[in-house]
């Protein structure tokens, strides 16, 4: 079994995998229009998290991670992850096209839609972040997910230029108190 990550599980590698493949997935847009009760937020004070929506043109990618799992591990690892992507995300079988050598294969992603209870959908980034940079849940803090996605899309795919998260995380950076501004 093949398991896509585009956000958490592209940083927080919490499963066994055999193999980690850098590509891309296409025809979807990462966006920051989920919230997170249970790990970035808690109820009432959500935190935010990416998901992904479909997007008008059907050659746009996400770029990501693709984990292969082997046979007697996959048992246990999606029992894991259907409990950590419990918050409103369902799995879906889509197209993985990686960056180099192999040929596209089909994978399963955790995606969560329009019609879970904790869509919370588009906002401006300056209410993105006013929203993450206050947020935090049982997984820690909310900056701290937008910063390593950050930072892991920036070493993984460094030519890729992913305008709603690099604006997010700038947006994030100068209202944070911790930040260092440069
Ligand atoms: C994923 O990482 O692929 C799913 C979304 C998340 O947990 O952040």
């Amino acid at each position: 079994m093949w398991v896509f990550g585009y956000g958490s599980l592209v940083w927080k590698v919490d499963f066994k995998y055999e193999r980690k493949v850098v590509g891309y997935i296409k025809g979807y847009l990462r966006r920051f229009y989920q919230h997170s009760i249970d790990h970035r937020g808690v109820p009432g004070r959500p935190g935010r998290v990416v998901t992904l929506i479909q997007s008008n043109n059907p050659n746009s990618k996400v770029w990501g991670v693709a984990y292969k799992i082997r046979k007697e591990d996959v048992d246990q690892v999606t029992q894991h992850l259907d409990f950590r992507e419990k918050n409103g995300y369902i799995k879906r079988t889509v197209t993985f096209h990686p960056k180099e050598a192999l040929e596209p294969f089909e994978l399963t992603l955790y995606v969560a839609t329009e019609e879970n209870e904790s869509y919370a959908g588009e906002a401006s980034i300056e209410d993105i972040a006013k929203q993450v940079v206050t947020s935090q849940g049982p997984s820690g803090t909310n900056k701290e997910y937008v910063y390593n996605l950050a930072a892991a899309m920036r070493e993984l795919a460094p030519d890729v230029e992913d305008d709603h998260l690099f604006s997010l995380e700038a947006a994030v950076r100068r209202l944070d108190p911790d930040s260092k501004k440069t």
